[in-house]
């Protein structure tokens, strides 16, 4: 195929990619979807199972509480598995996993499928109903995946929390949620180690008072505390007659919920995104399939954690509704050696492989050595998702592991988006770093303080102009929240927290975000997090968290902090506070470095000035001061 002539660095795709592709001219399918919006949508739709189709494709009466696929019936449970049982996906394999310790299992979409119907009447016999929430904190193991299907199918509301969290952070996405079921293994494997998932847990029960019964599912068999009458071993339920392979499903609402996932803001807690079943659904299903180009033969590996937006799309959600084979790893790239994942790939000729900056530099940094000692040759595309990729790490990935023959899909979205908004195709010529382009039909721009776009190579505010499918409804039982979060900057259009520039070929360059977020190793944390979880330390009064450049993880958290009368700085007290934030956020969360001051930049009604902060710390010029209290 003739490509127009593009500006800058740009890897043009081979007639055999193209040759596969499901989308070999995108230019023509942007046109498609931009002259008939809810037409290309509706048309995807059609793929998928109904059990009553829709009045209105998209319902934006009470903008910015978009409908969509109105009054349709379905269930996306059904959608993931049921469906395919009709079919020779039946004893094709839906899910192949490796624990860290070299466990092996194997899962055909039958199987899965009565798995999951299994897990269903477990839930059902501790009394989940339609519209209950129900907690996940588990590892990367099958059954995180048959427990959100459990709850997809009989209608309640998953909220999975990141294995990598911990007491404070599971207990207020606990109490928010109001949860009564928590779904958690006894622990998780992870660079050799055991997590102690279930004693966190409990932990964090103490905290928090919804939760009536605690499900157990064993991973590592180490000895943990279980309350009478409260927890409850799932291999012992799943064995017992109420959980037998037939389970009757829920028929749902297009708008009713799927789940809630929290997500850090601006300001303040944690706050719940809540997606909804018809066009999350269709948003996924179809995202996936033209993105990562899914054909019935491929294997798929997207390296996520479930935890994440990116695992409920794209681990579990996507490559299900398109009945793919998907292959999921439970611990560390690196462990035993750095060679795990090249090792993984050649045994299981994985084809598709899908994962962040983060992980590609941190292998990167062992040589390729570790590599080259694969064959990696099954391999025909690579992803990336997070944060931005620096160009060095691209071609790396490009040309060590993907021999110049893969193509790279840096896919921009976010946890509210639901599913790819900024992302190639296989078929589009790269640019490395840039995202590329929308997904056809979706308007997206940079734009200034007053809304109006900025001339090409300028930086600006990346907002999204059109309602997507996958669009989060809402901050769940916090509608004001949405509408201020997202909506009130710029009146329509939605505000995505990150800023970017557009080039002169149209191609988008993400720059990071420009609220309170900080992306570590591609994990999104908010400063709010980690601060009050400073001082919640008797030692701390006041303290401030920003994020500043590193080579591996993207951005490492640096945090200032004001002692209490009485305590004196050292630092002893700094590692003690470091692992303070360890064990209330998250190891994830823990500060690269802490530095004890005698005061903070604020401004006269008291917020944190942390953009003075990181210049300071960057050692440049800190911009306009004159908020500065003195
Ligand atoms: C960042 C993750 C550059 C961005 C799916 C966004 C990216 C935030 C990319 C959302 C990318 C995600 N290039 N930056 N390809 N993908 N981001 O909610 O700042 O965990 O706003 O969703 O990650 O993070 P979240």
């Amino acid at each position: 195929m003739h490509h127009k002539q593009l500006s800058g660095e740009v890897y043009y795709p081979s007639s055999e990619v193209i040759e596969r592709a499901h989308i070999k001219n995108w230019d023509e399918l942007n046109e498609t979807a931009k002259k008939d919006y809810p037409g290309f949508w509706e048309k995807m739709a059609n793929e998928l199972h109904w059990f009553q189709k829709w009045d209105k494709v998209i319902d934006d009466s009470q903008k910015p509480f978009y409908k969509w696929f109105t009054n349709a019936k379905l269930n996306v449970a059904y959608n993931c598995l049921d469906v395919h049982l009709k079919t020779f996906r039946r004893n094709k394999l839906a899910l192949i996993w490796e624990g860290e310790n070299g466990d092996l299992r194997t899962y055909s979409y039958h199987a899965l499928h009565r798995e999951v119907c299994k897990f269903a009447n477990v839930l059902k016999s501790l009394g989940v109903n339609k519209g209950d929430r129900v907690t996940i904190y588990m590892g990367r193991i099958p059954e995180i995946i048959m427990a959100m299907l459990a709850c997809a199918r009989i209608g309640a509301i998953h909220s999975v929390v990141y294995g990598g969290f911990s007491v404070e952070a599971l207990s207020e996405r606990i109490e928010d949620s109001q949860s009564k079921v928590l779904i958690v293994a006894d622990g998780a494997y992870q660079r050799g180690k055991i997590v102690p998932l279930k004693q966190i847990a409990d932990e964090a029960l103490q905290r928090c008072g919804t939760v009536e019964n605690v499900l157990v599912v064993r991973r590592t068999g180490q000895q943990i505390n279980m309350e009478q009458g409260r927890d409850m071993w799932y291999h012992e339920l799943v064995n017992l007659p109420i959980a037998n392979q037939n389970c009757a499903l829920e028929i749902m609402d297009a708008e009713d919920p799927l789940f809630i996932l929290y997500t850090s803001g601006t300001t303040g807690k944690p706050k719940a995104i809540l997606h909804t079943q018809a066009g999350y659904m269709v948003g996924v299903y179809t995202t996936l399939k033209f993105v990562f180009d899914i054909h019935e033969e491929d294997r798929y590996w997207c390296a996520a954690d479930p935890g994440w937006i990116t695992g409920h799309s794209y681990i579990v959600y996507g490559p299900l509704l398109n009945g793919a084979t998907s292959f999921l790893y439970e611990g560390a790239p690196n462990y035993p050696y750095p060679n795990r994942w090249w090792q993984m790939i050649e045994k299981y000729g994985i084809n598709i492989l899908y994962t962040a900056p983060t992980a590609i530099r941190g292998l990167m940094r062992f040589g390729e050595s570790w590599v080259l000692r694969h064959d990696l040759s099954s391999l025909r595309l690579l992803g990336t998702v997070g944060e931005p990729i620096n160009p060095e790490a691209w071609r790396w990935y490009y040309k060590v592991v993907g021999k110049e023959k893969c193509p790279i899909m840096d896919t921009w979205w976010q946890t509210e988006t639901g599913m790819f908004m900024i992302t190639p195709m296989p078929s589009v010529p790269l640019k490395p770093g840039s995202g590329t382009r929308p997904f056809p039909g979706i308007e997206m721009d940079v734009v200034d303080e007053n809304g109006n776009s900025v001339k090409p190579n300028e930086e600006g505010y990346l907002v999204i102009k059109t309602p997507w499918p996958a669009m989060l409804r809402t901050v769940y039982k916090d509608p004001e929240r949405y509408v201020n979060q997202y909506w009130s900057r710029f009146d329509g259009w939605y505000l995505t927290g990150d800023s970017a520039k557009k080039d002169e070929d149209g191609y988008f360059w993400i720059i990071g975000r420009v609220d309170d977020v900080i992306k570590v190793s591609g994990y999104r944390l908010g400063t709010a997090e980690i601060e009050s979880a400073l001082v919640s330390h008797p030692a701390v009064a006041e303290a401030a968290a920003i994020g500043l450049p590193h080579e591996v993880k993207g951005n490492a958290i640096y945090a200032y902090v004001i002692l209490r009368n009485g305590f004196e700085k050292s630092s002893q007290l700094a590692e003690e506070l470091r692992q303070h934030v360890a064990h209330e956020v998250g190891p994830i969360a823990k500060p690269e470095h802490i530095e004890f001051v005698d005061s903070l930049p604020k401004t006269r009604s008291g917020k944190i000035m942390r953009r003075v902060l990181k210049a300071r710390a960057l050692g440049q010029d800190p911009g306009n001061l004159s908020t500065l209290e003195e």
